[in-house]
């Protein structure tokens, strides 16, 4: 199962599993890791699930769609890095996966 990196906004690491298809959100509600809120279940409609993606992951994952920059635009300090994590879809291609939880969510 592809492992994915949560770092929290005091720098705590955290190293989970997660299984092919659901997201990345989906993996932090599950493991009950702080500062994914997901609000709206993944409607992107709330930008609770708000991640900055490790640099070196930028180019690797699916481009944004037009509904998810917008939603980013309202979320806490937008940044080049920034993705809505229910719009990340587990695959093995996401395997060592780092992302970063912004301060205000935590
Ligand atoms: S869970 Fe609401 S936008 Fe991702």
């Amino acid at each position: 199962m592809p492992r994915i990196t949560y770092i929290t906004s005091d720098e705590q690491l955290h190293t989970i599993e997660v299984k092919n298809g659901l997201t990345v959100m989906e993996g932090a509600v599950q493991n009950d890791i702080p500062g994914i809120d997901a609000d709206c279940g993944g409607g992107m409609a709330c930008a609770t699930c708000h991640v900055y993606v490790n640099e070196e992951w930028i180019d690797k994952l699916p481009k944004k769609e037009d509904g998810e920059e917008d939603m980013l635009d309202m979320a806490f300090e937008p940044k080049k890095n920034s993705r809505l994590s229910c719009q990340l879809i587990v695959s093995d291609q996401l395997d060592g996966l780092v992302v970063n939880i912004p301060t205000k969510q935590s």
